[in-house]
């Protein structure tokens, strides 16, 4: 498979082909990202909660999301690597944004930086790390960096007020540069009328029929516990599967069934000797 471009992804917007992206935080998940053919890769900040059990994605650094983007770095070949700029790394300033960007790119690879929200001040960070030649994702309606300033993790678009900002900030990432728009939790309507009056790629994840769709790959996997949001389909129990397997190899281990005989290696009579003559026996 060729290597996925930003003119690739808009040939297929051009084309009603579907963008296909789904997260990754490692080098397996790369690997099977890669192998399944998706189009995006994504190192969301999900792996604040979903691979390092914080309770959200605030708390998770630039640090931490570096090690995690060079894993799926060395993992993605084909596919279109975006990384999730973290909380706070782009708030201060647009110098500040810049710098974090270019982590990014530098120390990990990435072929674009994920921002969240389309206010003012982010629409100058994406004007900003765009001017420094960075490619950008935008990302509305439900933005989880700042949840608790829109009430909560809910829907967007579903009152006068929050359909209204969406539609001014989605226009608003677009002319600032942004090349893609991932928007999250927001009514399919909205959604199909954003399409027909902006011309970049729209992502969507609970938005509906979109130019591409995105999933946080521990959800589809199944890995995810308790219950899952409204839009996520879960195609496997990764989770349960796991806990199965390590109940049996556990049952296995206290019952001396593993390791059995092909588990072992066998050592020469010579060796066994010598073994036998250093401990005095
Ligand atoms: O962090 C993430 O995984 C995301 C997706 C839900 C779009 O931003």
């Amino acid at each position: 498979m060729p290597q996925v471009t930003i003119p690739a992804l808009a040939q297929k917007r051009a084309a009603g082909e579907p963008i296909v992206m789904v997260t990754a935080y490692d080098f397996p998940g790369a690997r099977a990202a890669e192998r399944a053919g998706v189009d995006m890769v994504l190192v969301g900040d999900s792996a604040a909660q979903v691979v390092l059990g914080y309770g959200s994605t605030v708390p998770v650094t630039t640090d931490e999301m570096l090690v995690l983007a060079r894993a799926v770095r060395r993992g993605t070949e084909t596919a279109f690597l975006v990384c999730d700029v973290p909380f706070g790394s782009t708030e201060v300033s647009d110098a500040q944004a810049v710098d974090t960007a270019v982590r990014f790119v530098k120390e990990a690879g990435a072929d674009a930086v994920k921002l969240e929200g389309g206010s003012e001040p982010r629409l100058s960070r994406i004007r900003a790390i765009v001017a420094a030649g960075i490619p950008v994702v935008a990302h509305l309606g439900l933005t989880p960096q700042t949840a608790t300033a829109l009430g909560g993790l809910r829907a967007q678009g579903r009152t006068e007020a929050t359909a209204t900002r969406l539609v001014r900030e989605a226009r608003g990432v677009q002319e600032a540069g942004a090349f893609c728009l991932v928007i999250e939790a927001v009514p399919a309507e909205i959604t199909a009328l954003l399409r027909e009056h902006l011309s970049i790629p729209i992502i969507g994840i609970g938005a509906g029929d979109a130019d591409g769709q995105v999933l946080v790959a521990h959800d589809l996997l199944g890995i995810t516990e308790g219950r899952a949001a409204k839009f996520v389909k879960r195609y496997a129990s990764i989770g349960d599967d796991s806990a199965a397997a390590i109940e049996a190899y556990a049952a296995d281990v206290r019952s001396g069934a593993f390791p059995a005989p092909e588990h072992r290696y066998a050592a020469t009579d010579e060796a066994l000797a010598a073994a036998r003559v250093e401990l005095g026996v």
